[in-house]
């Protein structure tokens, strides 16, 4: 919807809400639950825990299905130690697993656990790293850097308080010594690397990003994540200046977006980014933003203005984009840009941003680029999925985050 209707298109979701309130409430208490794409294909199978490679073949989006993670040459590892050394992990540690392990690693863990990283933790390719079936915390210490790496599946751990960390030497993949620069304290950090699947995580409070896909980093799909209690959540695109990154195709799906997030879900720059069927739950400055060329098609997310707006970070960009719904009486703020000039490249607007099948609530709104066409994702058939209508991404996303699956039932 675009922002400059706001006061007629309140007034049609109010009726739709009305509308689709009634028909959900007629029959049952509890709302239905609905498996979306990438849940429907394995969290019906109550033998999960013996077939967990099956999770592998459950991705959608740019990373495609992640078939090279599994088959019959693939090391399963089992993580007993929550202890970290960065120089010379010990046995049944993550570090050794991630590291010392080559080939095709699926690792897992063995119970509850925080992990606490006294440097960031280098993945490696070919690897799975699957929560499922305990409580794994990594928190409190570095988080995870996938430098140049390609294939991996990252699942199910709960990501929050992730520190900046001093440069130093780290252990990395393939037992290979490296000295690693001061980081800034992101939960999940992507570097140069491509076919990447971060799914059904929970990540909060961390020192700088939540998840960063930076320097020509490709084929990535961020899905099922609950993303809360932060600022500046999830940027795709490194720098104004880094030009590669216009090859970046990234998918953001299924995901769950608040309370409390502030901006960049996501941020893109360069890039195309395909938004589809997440839940925001308010923002304080702006939910999807972009500069420097961007792409994103926004399909059917269900957008959820915030009921005030957060006086204290009431900059330029804010009030420029700020829409103030006065039948509501509350200020809802979605900017659809946050950096206004940075589209402008040698005086032409060159954004590309589209709202599909969209739903608002709270007055929320979508200000689109004007006069250029939408661009599809054109996905493969590995790649391509079902767009769920906007009005039950709440039950399609109720899941969202790291799961309480139980070995011996359905997840
Ligand atoms: C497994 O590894 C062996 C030995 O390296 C190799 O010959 C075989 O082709 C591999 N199998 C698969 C399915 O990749
Ligand atoms: C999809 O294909 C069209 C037509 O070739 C192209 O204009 C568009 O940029 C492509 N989309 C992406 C994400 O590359």
């Amino acid at each position: 919807m675009a922002c400059q209707s706001l006061w007629h298109f309140t007034l049609v979701i109010s009726i739709l809400e009305a509308f689709t309130t009634s028909m959900l409430a007629e029959g049952s208490n509890n709302p239905p639950i609905m498996f979306n794409a990438v849940d429907r294909c394995w969290r019906g199978n109550p033998g999960w825990f013996e077939q967990r490679q099956q999770l592998a073949m459950c991705s959608l989006g740019f990373a495609g299905k992640m078939k090279n993670n599994v088959g019959e040459n693939v090391t399963s590892y089992v993580v007993t130690d929550p202890t970290d050394d960065a120089i010379d992990p010990k046995p049944g540690t993550l570090r050794y697993g991630v590291t010392k392990l080559t080939g095709k690693i699926w690792i897992t863990f063995n119970h509850d656990m925080h992990i606490k990283l006294v440097k960031p933790l280098l993945v490696g390719s070919f690897t799975a790293i699957d929560g499922r079936g305990a409580s794994v915390h990594i928190a409190r210490g570095g988080c995870f850097m996938l430098d140049r790496v390609t294939n991996v599946i990252i699942h199910g751990l709960r990501f929050h308080h992730c520190r900046a960390q001093a440069s130093g030497k780290v252990m990395g993949p393939s037992s290979k010594m490296m000295r690693l620069g001061a980081t800034d304290g992101d939960a999940i950090r992507v570097v140069a690397s491509t076919k990447v699947w971060i799914d059904h995580n929970t990540l909060y409070k961390c020192m700088d990003g939540l998840i960063d896909v930076t320097l020509g980093s490709t084929g990535i799909t961020i899905s099922n994540n609950w993303f809360r209690d932060h600022d500046k959540v999830m940027l795709l695109g490194h720098a104004d200046d880094f030009h590669d990154d216009k090859n970046m195709k990234v998918t953001v799906a299924f995901n769950h977006f608040g309370p409390n997030c502030n901006q960049r879900m996501p941020r893109v720059r360069w890039g195309y980014a395909h938004v589809v069927n997440n839940l925001y739950q308010g923002w304080a400055l702006y939910a999807i933003g972009g500069s420097m060329n961007p792409s994103i098609k926004s399909e059917a997310n269900l957008f959820v203005a915030p009921e005030s707006g957060n006086k204290e970070r009431t900059g330029k960009y804010e009030s420029r984009n700020r829409v103030r719904s006065r039948r509501l009486g509350r200020r809802a703020t979605i900017t659809s840009r946050l950096h206004a000039s940075d589209y402008h490249e040698d005086g032409k607007k060159s954004w590309n941003f589209h709202s599909v099948r969209d739903y608002f609530e709270n007055g929320a709104c979508f200000k689109s680029s004007e006069g250029q066409a939408r661009i599809k994702p054109n996905y493969t058939n590995d790649q391509i999925f079902p767009v769920a209508d906007a009005r039950v991404v709440r039950s399609l996303t109720r899941s969202a985050g790291a799961l309480r699956c139980r070995a011996d039932s359905r997840c």
